[in-house]
C-alpha cells in the first residue's frame, strides 16, 4: 500500500468494522499474520514478509480472551524475532482489567499476571479504549493512553440528553466528561455489589431528573445487571427517557431482553467487541477508530 501513515499488525480480536476504520480513517496499512490451529488446539502464527521497522500491534481481548492474549504474545515475540519494534499496542478492549486489586484474601491481581510480561518484549505504550483501571497499568509503569469515547458516542444519540448519570461513584469521571461536554447536569447512583453473591443494590437518593432525558454512562455491559438496575432506578426517580452510552458491550439475548424489560429505549456502544448476535434497532454500534487515529501517527 502506498502513502500510508503507519503499519498495524491486526490480530483476530480487532472487529472488521474497527479494522476498516483504522484503514480508511487513520490511513493505516493493515497487515495480518498467517494463523492456524494445531490439532491439539494450540495456536500457530507467522508474520507477513512486508513488515515495517516499527509497527503497531492491535488486538482486542474479548472472549475467548485467553486465546487472544496468547495470540498477542505470539505476535510480539515474532516481531522481536524479526528485529522489528512494537511502537505501541492498540488494545481496544483490555481484558482482566476489573480484578485490579485483591478484593478478597488469596485473589490474584489479574492485570499484573497478564500484562507485566509485555515489558520483556519492549512494549511500553498501550493505546486503549476505556480501561477499567488505568491506575493499575500506571503501577506497572506502562505509558497508557486511555481514550474515553462517551462524548464522541453521545453525538450519535437520537434524543437530546438533558442529564447524565454514572451507575456508581467509580464511573463518575466518565459521566463528568459527557455532562461537561454537553453542558448538562450530573449525578451518580449509590450502587453496591456483593463481592461473593454478585447481587447489585442501589440505595435511594435525591436526583434532579424528573421529566428529563437521562444518559447513563458506563464502561462495560457484562451481565447487564448494573445497567438494568440503573435504568429501573432512574425511571422510578421520574426520568422521562433513558439512553445508555457504554464503551464495551458483551451482549446476549438474555441481557438484551432484561434491558428491554426495564424499558431501555436507546443503547449506544462502540465497535471494540465483535457482537455474536444480531442486535435490535435500538442498539447502535459506533466506530471509534477516529479517536485512535491521533495517537498512532
Ligand atoms: C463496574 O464497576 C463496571 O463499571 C460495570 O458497571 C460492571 O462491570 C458491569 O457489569 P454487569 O453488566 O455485569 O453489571
Amino acid at each position: 500500500m502506498c502513502g500510508y501513515m503507519v503499519q498495524i499488525l491486526s490480530l483476530s480480536g480487532i472487529t472488521r468494522d474497527l479494522e476498516e476504520g483504522l484503514r480508511s480513517k487513520c490511513k493505516a496499512d493493515i497487515v495480518k499474520p498467517y494463523t492456524k490451529i494445531f490439532p491439539d488446539g494450540e495456536q500457530y502464527l507467522r508474520l507477513p514478509d512486508a513488515l515495517d521497522q516499527e509497527i503497531y500491534v492491535a488486538q482486542s481481548l474479548y472472549p475467548e480472551q485467553d486465546r487472544k492474549i496468547v495470540e498477542l504474545y505470539l505476535a510480539i515475540e515474532a516481531v522481536k524475532g524479526l528485529d522489528r519494534k512494537v511502537k505501541a499496542l492498540i488494545l481496544p478492549y483490555v481484558a482482566y482489567a476489573r480484578q485490579d486489586k485483591r478484593f478478597l484474601v488469596g485473589e490474584p491481581i489479574s492485570i499484573n499476571a497478564l500484562y507485566q510480561g509485555l515489558k520483556i518484549y519492549g512494549v511500553n505504550t498501550i493505546v486503549a479504549i476505556d480501561v477499567h483501571s488505568p491506575e493499575a497499568f500506571s503501577r506497572l509503569e506502562f505509558r497508557l493512553i486511555n481514550i474515553l469515547p462517551h462524548l464522541f458516542m453521545a453525538k450519535y444519540a437520537e434524543s437530546k440528553i438533558e442529564f447524565v448519570v454514572a451507575p456508581d461513584k467509580g464511573a463518575l469521571h466518565r459521566a463528568k466528561i459527557v455532562a461537561e461536554g454537553l453542558g448538562v447536569g450530573l449525578d451518580y447512583l449509590d450502587k453496591y455489589r456483593d463481592r461473593v453473591t454478585g447481587e447489585i443494590r442501589v440505595n435511594t437518593k435525591e436526583l434532579d431528573i424528573y421529566g428529563k432525558t437521562v444518559a447513563i454512562v458506563d464502561d462495560i455491559i457484562s451481565t447487564g445487571g448494573t445497567l438494568a438496575k440503573a435504568v429501573d432506578t432512574l425511571y422510578s426517580a421520574g426520568a422521562k427517557h433513558i439512553i445508555a452510552i457504554v464503551s464495551h458491550a458483551f451482549l446476549s439475548s438474555k441481557s438484551i431482553d432484561n434491558l428491554e424489560r426495564v424499558g431501555l429505549k436507546e443503547l449506544i456502544i462502540s465497535n471494540t467487541i465483535e457482537q455474536k448476535i444480531s442486535l435490535p434497532k435500538w442498539i447502535k454500534v459506533i466506530d471509534i477508530s477516529p479517536l485512535i487515529c491521533p495517537y498512532i501517527l
